[in-house]
């Protein structure tokens, strides 16, 4: 998307200008794709432990962060203290000493942290954020929001680094902190204190065998036809960035999801407490038949309701691959009149009959969200009466809550949020 986004429709702004990247077959596969799009063949390559000579040598003004969440805080610090500023993927980091170290490395430079929260952008979340800003539905009191991740999408999280707490933070950190982010910018609030529950129920080597399901293959490749088996051999792109690149980490992008060594939860409910008195409940599983969400916002004067669903089954193509994009392949989802792809937002005030806010479309990834986005990211952003461009501070406050899920998952209490330290106020 960043590739993209610098050698096309923001090339006059941006230039690309060096890898920083341990695994040279993946940076090779991305060199080609540079050259075929008219870019420098091949970029200077640097291995992460020379990132400040990186800077220093190729002049760069922003080193655009997209490893893996654990190398997150490292890499942005360091960025901002040899003189970079950074944009970074989410999760802005996994704990809490990885946010001490981020504040840390901001308040001794002065550099500029940009948060890439694209959720934020999807035509339909802004639609949300316009309704309660319009003050329709009044104050909110209360959120409930269930996220449903589908047996394609979740199942593949539990195949490689993100199934390892030390490495992801778990689902709460790498996937929530776009959930949680959303709520604190749709009630332009701050979390105060976190009371979660989840455990690996469905997933896992213990959760399988106690389902009868054993002697599974230890990774996918090879079985194309077990359903959760991802087989790399069967996806050009896959193939090259991960099976011909593994000799050189020992990355597997294919790990068995029923295997040995998940430390992260796929079943998980949370209870938190806004600063101005909402409260959220949310949950997120990762083991559904179909893929979208559900968010409610009760407030003073109605209430507001949108439904999306991203994929209402898993359908698999002639060659027995799950098709990924609902957009990209409509036909494959056609005719599904009871779970049909889309979205709606119904806004009903006391008293009234409830009315549907319209959602507009635009043109591309999620909804013409990504294109805003990237202009945001590379010619700064705009004078936006959403308020979708995040810094920093929307980073911390969004992992702030799955960092205390976790704490509070582990000790069975309420955290609160300013107990963990996080090195700033938010
Ligand atoms: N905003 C979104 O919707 C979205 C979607 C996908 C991924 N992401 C985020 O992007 C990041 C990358 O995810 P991915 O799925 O592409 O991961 P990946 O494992 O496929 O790719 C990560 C790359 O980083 C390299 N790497 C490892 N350690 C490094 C280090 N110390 N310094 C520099 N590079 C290093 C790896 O070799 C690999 O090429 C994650 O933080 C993820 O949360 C965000």
């Amino acid at each position: 998307m960043y590739v993209d986004a610098i050698l096309g429709a923001h090339a006059e702004v941006a230039e690309l200008v060096a890898w920083c990247e341990p695994n040279p077959t993946r940076a090779e596969y991305y060199d080609t794709q540079v050259a075929q799009r008219g870019g420098p063949d091949p970029l200077p390559r640097y291995l992460p432990a020379d990132l400040e000579r990186m800077i220093a040598e190729q002049r760069v003004d922003v080193v655009i962060v997209t490893a893996p969440d654990h190398t997150h805080a490292d890499l942005v610090s360091r960025t901002l203290a040899a003189g970079a500023d950074a944009v970074v993927e989410k999760p802005l980091t996994i704990d809490a000493d990885g946010c001490r170290t981020i504040t840390g490395a901001v308040a001794e430079t002065g550099r500029d942290v940009v948060m890439t929260f694209n959720y934020r952008y999807a035509p339909r979340n802004s639609s949300l954020r316009e309704v309660i800003a319009s003050g329709a539905i009044g104050t909110p009191t209360s959120v409930h929001f269930e996220w449903a991740l589908d047996t394609v999408h979740g199942a593949d999280y539990f195949r490689r680094w993100h199934r390892r707490k030390d490495l992801s933070g778990g689902l709460l950190i790498h996937k929530s902190s776009h959930h949680v982010d959303l709520v604190n910018w749709w009630l332009d609030d701050v979390p105060e204190r976190v009371y979660a529950s989840g455990a690996l129920r469905f997933y896992g080597d213990e959760a399988a065998a106690s389902r009868g399901m054993t002697d599974r293959p230890e990774r996918g490749t090879g079985h194309a036809e077990d359903h959760w088996c991802l087989d790399l051999e069967q996806d050009p792109r896959l193939k090259a960035l991960y099976l011909d690149a593994e000799h050189h980490d020992g990355y597997r992008r294919d790990q068995d999801v029923f295997g040995p060594g998940i430390t992260i939860e796929d079943t998980m409910a949370v209870l938190v407490d806004y600063r101005g008195g909402a409260t959220l409940t949310y949950s997120l599983n990762a083991h559904a038949p179909w893929e979208g969400y559900k968010v409610t916002v009760n407030g003073t004067e109605g209430r507001a309701e949108l439904e999306v669903v991203e994929r209402g089954s898993v359908e698999f193509d002639e060659e027995g691959r799950a098709v990924l994009d609902p957009s990209a392949t409509p036909e494959a989802f056609a005719g599904d009149s009871l779970r049909p792809v889309g979205d709606r937002l119904l806004v009903q005030r006391h008293w009234e009959r409830a009315t549907e806010h319209p959602i507009p479309e635009g043109i591309g990834g999620h909804g013409g969200g990504d294109a805003i986005l990237l202009a945001d990211v590379f010619r700064g952003p705009g004078q936006d009466p959403l308020g979708r461009p995040a810094g920093y501070l929307d980073g911390l406050r969004a992992v702030a809550v799955g960092i205390a899920a976790n704490e509070s998952m582990r000790t069975r209490q309420a955290v609160a949020i300013a107990d963990l330290d996080l090195g700033v106020d938010l």
